[in-house]
């Protein structure tokens, strides 16, 4: 009785854009259930809070996607920019995930993460230097001005790329993120092409002259032999990918949310020491990954009253398992200071976000520059005209532009619209 499947994915914009109410009652009606994919492949998805957090701990739940598959003699969508690119900590089981998380985990150490707090900040400040220029009732597209450059600049200095290289690189990535259905276009295999030459020449580079950055010491980590040079190309891929794209949408996702929720914005803005503890409710709230990737049984595996027979597909829905009234009281609603304990926002388990320390250092700098700076910002646009698109709409959720008025800074004094005759155009 295939037909009766749920379809889940390629939503139409009005799901897209919020799922959140679809998520809820596909959970009301099973939180694990059998679901049909929009490319027609049949998947279990995992919506309930306790049952997400039990799969994605599970270890007869491979993330080796690939082996599974070819194993079942299914044929692979290989993807951009191929299975040259495929072979990290993300995509494998332990022995391999061990060591390759071990090598990259030596640049997340809580010191490492610190110390980059002071680069953060001036990244920040300087991206809002660019952005006062437009004034204050000018109207700037944080997405693209702000929430994206800031956390591609950060990693770009963490990897070691050159500044010349990152606009390219940059550009690139956002078009091989943007998604499409069927064949890739020829402006995707461009980009593709794009960045495994410059990562590639990247790496040679670091060879030839070792640096501080995480690419040396990845490389360094290649001579002895403990990554293979598909497994250090992959890794340097999806650390790009991981390390921007995602917090990006947070802080633009997290920027929308607190517009809607005045009181809440207000309460953060009188008592910045909230911010630490805001960043974990915004991702609990608005979802920038809202399911984790896709990961396959290697034997049944019960989860609550569902057993998911051996060799399926599960994907793990953060954003449902987020929202689970089982869990967190009053889930839709977002309360800055509600401290219920930890989400699934940056997944659980062995895959656990490696990023994660990196990326709250981040959004903080990130909303505490902006706000401290501009309080009064306000939306630009129709609330309901903001589109979020990303690829499939699974695994990201961000929004494709964010236009916004920032409105005077803080620390200077209201503009005295009399005495400026161009205002009163
Ligand atoms: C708000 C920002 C972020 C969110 C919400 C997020 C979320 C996640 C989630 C849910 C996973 C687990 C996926 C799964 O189990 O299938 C994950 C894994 C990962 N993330 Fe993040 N992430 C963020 C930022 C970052 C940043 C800044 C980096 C650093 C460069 C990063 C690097 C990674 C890596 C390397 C993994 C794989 C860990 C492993 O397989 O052991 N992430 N992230």
């Amino acid at each position: 009785m295939t037909d009766a499947l749920t379809t889940w994915g390629g939503w139409a914009p009005a799901i897209r854009d919020d799922p959140f109410g679809h998520f809820a009652q596909a959970r009301a009606r099973c939180p694990v259930q059998r679901v049909r994919l929009a490319d027609g492949h049949q998947a279990w998805v995992v919506l309930g809070y306790h049952a997400a957090r039990q799969a994605l701990g599970d270890s007869r739940i491979s993330k080796d996607m690939l082996a599974a598959l070819h194993e079942a003699g299914d044929v692979v969508a290989e993807g951009l920019p191929g299975p040259e690119f495929s072979r990290h900590m993300l995509n494998v089981d332990p022995p391999d995930h061990t060591r390759l998380r071990r090598l990259v985990s030596r640049a997340f150490t809580p010191r490492r993460i610190a110390a980059l707090e002071p680069a953060v900040r001036g990244i920040a400040d300087s991206l809002l230097d660019d952005l006062d220029e437009a004034g204050p009732d000018g109207i700037v597209d944080l997405v693209e001005r702000y929430a994206y450059p800031l956390p591609f600049q950060v990693i770009g200095e963490l990897l070691g790329i050159p500044a010349a290289d990152r606009p390219r690189l940059h550009a690139w990535f956002a078009v091989l993120l943007s998604g499409w259905a069927g064949d890739p276009p020829p402006e995707a295999v461009k980009a593709s092409d794009g960045i495994v030459t410059c990562l590639s020449e990247l790496v040679q580079a670091k060879r030839r002259s070792p640096a501080g950055d995480l690419v040396s010491v990845l490389t360094a980590a290649a001579e002895g032999d403990a990554l293979t040079d598909q497994e250090l190309l992959s890794s340097l891929f999806q650390l790009v990918v991981a390390g921007h794209d995602t917090t990006a949408s947070l802080i633009g996702n997290g920027i929308v949310a607190l517009l809607d929720y005045p009181a809440q914005l207000q309460a953060l803005l009188h008592d910045p020491g909230l911010v630490p503890a805001a960043i974990d409710e915004l991702i609990r709230f608005s979802a920038p990954v809202p399911h984790a990737t896709f990961r396959v049984t290697t034997e049944p595996v019960t989860l609550g009253a569902v057993t998911i027979p051996a060799r399926e597909q599960v994907l793990v829905c953060l954003g449902a398992a987020n929202r689970d009234p089982d869990r967190f009281p009053a889930p839709d609603v977002l309360e800055l200071r509600r401290g219920d304990g930890p989400h699934l926002g940056f997944g659980h388990g062995i895959h656990y976000c490696l990023g994660a320390p990196l990326a709250r250092l981040e959004a903080r700098v990130a909303f505490e520059e902006l706000l401290g700076r501009h309080p009064g910002l306000r939306l630009a646009a129709d609330r309901d005209d903001l589109a979020w698109a990303h690829g499939d709409g699974l695994v990201l959720r961000g929004l494709t532009s964010l236009p916004v008025v920032l409105g005077p800074r803080r620390d200077e004094p209201p503009t005295d619209r009399t005495s400026n005759p161009r205002r009163h155009r």
